[in-house]
C-alpha cells in the first residue's frame, strides 16, 4: 500500500486505492479502528423501567458482538455480554421484562447484574461459580438518553463526547429526545466505509450534489472545526430558513445555526437540527459494501421537514449515487490519490490522520 505523509494539508495526498479495495486493509481497520472505538447503542427508552432487558449488536456486519442492556430492580443500567458463559448460546433475543436472565440451552441463570446464580449440572464442588462464569461487561456509558459501548476503549467516553457536550449539551430538548421509528431506515451503499465517512466530512460537494440542501444553508459561511477525535461542520441558515437560537453565552451566540454536523471517529454522525438529532451509524460490511443506519431522535415534531434537516431522504439518495461512483473510480488503473482542498477538506484530512495513527501506513 502507498504511504502518504499526513502532516500538511496543502501537500499531503489522500490514501491510495489499495486501502479501499484490499480485504486485508479492511480487516486490519476492523481490528485496530473499530475494536477500540465507541459504538452507539441507540436510545435507552426500551430499558427505562426496572427489570427490563434489550439486546443490541455492536457493529452488525463486522464485529457482530452480541450485547445486552439490563436494568436491575434497583434501577442500575448495565451493558452485559449477551452470550452464555457455558456453551455460548445467545441469551436474550428481544426486549423483555424479567427478574433474571435464563439461558434457553441448559438453564443457566444470571442476575440482571450479570452474575451467575444457578446452573443445572454444576455444583460448588466443581469450583462453581468462578469469576469467568459471570457475564462479561464491555465499557458502557450514556449521553442524552442514548447508550454507548466499547470492547476495548482507546479513550474515555466522556473525552470522546466532550466536544459535543461542550458545544451542544445545553440545547433545550436534548434531555427530551424521543425515537421516531417510522422514520428509521438502513441504506446499503456499494462503497467502502471510509468513502462514506469522507463524503460526510466534505461540504465542498453540497452545491454540486445537493441543490435542495444548498438552498437551506449559507455555504459562504460553512465552516469546519477539528477536535482530537471529532469534526464539527457548522452550517448557518439562509434568510427565512429554520434555525437554532444558540445560547447567548456560547461560541455560537448570535448565529442562525441550521445544523451542527458532528462526526465522531470512526463511524458516528450526530446531525443536530432544530427538530432533534438524525443519527447516522456507518457499518462496514466489506471493502465494497457499507450499511448506514439512519435513526431519528425528535424533540420538536413541528419542525420536522424544514430547513437543512428537511428532505433527508433526497440528500441520502444523492450521496449514495456519488459514493458508488467513487467506489468504481477507485478501481481505475489510471487514478492516483488526489490532493486536499485546504479550505474545505480539513475534516477529511483529519480523518486520514486518525486512520494513520490507528493503522500505521495506509
Ligand atoms: S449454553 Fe447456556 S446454559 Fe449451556
Ligand atoms: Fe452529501
Amino acid at each position: 500500500m502507498s504511504a502518504p505523509s499526513c502532516g500538511d494539508i496543502r501537500t499531503d495526498t489522500a490514501p491510495g486505492a489499495a486501502f479501499y479495495r484490499s480485504d486485508a486493509a479492511w480487516t486490519l481497520a476492523r481490528e485496530r479502528v473499530f475494536v477500540p472505538s465507541w459504538q452507539w447503542l441507540g436510545h435507552l427508552g426500551e430499558v427505562a423501567a426496572t427489570q427490563t432487558l434489550a439486546p443490541r449488536t455492536l457493529l452488525p456486519g463486522s464485529l457482530d458482538e452480541p450485547l445486552l442492556l439490563a436494568r436491575d430492580a434497583q434501577g442500575t443500567l448495565r451493558c452485559l455480554s449477551n452470550v452464555c458463559t457455558h456453551r455460548a448460546n445467545l441469551l436474550v433475543a428481544a426486549p423483555c421484562s424479567a427478574p433474571h436472565i435464563r439461558c434457553g440451552y441448559h438453564g443457566r441463570r444470571f442476575g440482571l447484574d450479570g452474575t451467575v446464580q444457578a446452573s443445572p449440572g454444576f455444583t460448588a464442588q466443581d469450583g462453581f461459580p468462578a469469576p469467568t462464569d459471570h457475564l462479561p461487561q464491555p465499557a458502557f456509558g450514556t449521553w442524552a438518553g442514548q447508550g454507548f459501548a466499547s470492547l476495548s476503549p482507546a479513550t474515555p467516553l466522556a473525552d470522546w463526547l466532550a466536544p459535543v457536550e461542550q458545544r451542544c449539551g445545553a440545547l433545550p430538548g436534548l434531555q427530551a429526545l424521543r425515537p421516531a421509528p417510522a422514520r428509521d431506515a438502513d441504506h446499503v451503499v456499494q462503497a467502502h466505509w471510509a468513502v462514506v465517512v469522507e463524503n460526510y466530512l466534505d461540504g465542498l460537494h453540497i452545491p454540486f450534489i445537493h441543490p435542495g440542501l444548498n438552498t437551506a444553508i449559507d455555504m459562504g459561511h460553512y465552516r469546519y472545526e477539528l477536535f482530537p477525535g471529532a469534526c464539527l461542520q457548522l452550517a448557518l441558515a439562509r434568510e427565512g430558513e429554520v434555525a437554532f437560537a444558540p445560547p447567548t453565552d456560547g461560541p455560537d451566540a448570535g448565529l442562525r445555526v441550521a445544523a451542527y454536523y458532528w462526526w465522531l471517529f470512526p463511524n458516528l454522525m450526530l446531525n443536530i437540527y432544530p427538530w432533534g438529532i438524525s443519527v447516522n451509524v456507518v457499518l462496514p460490511e466489506s471493502p465494497e459494501r457499507t450499511t448506514v443506519q439512519f435513526r431519528s431522535l425528535v424533540w420538536d415534531e413541528a419542525l420536522l421537514g424544514q430547513g437543512a434537516g428537511g428532505d433527508l431522504q433526497r440528500v441520502q439518495d444523492e450521496d449514495a449515487a456519488v459514493m458508488q461512483a467513487v467506489q468504481l473510480g477507485l478501481r481505475a488503473r489510471l487514478w492516483r490519490p488526489g490532493r486536499y482542498a485546504a479550505q474545505h477538506e480539513s475534516g477529511i484530512h483529519h480523518f486520514h490522520r486518525l486512520l494513520k495513527a490507528a493503522l500505521g501506513e495506509i
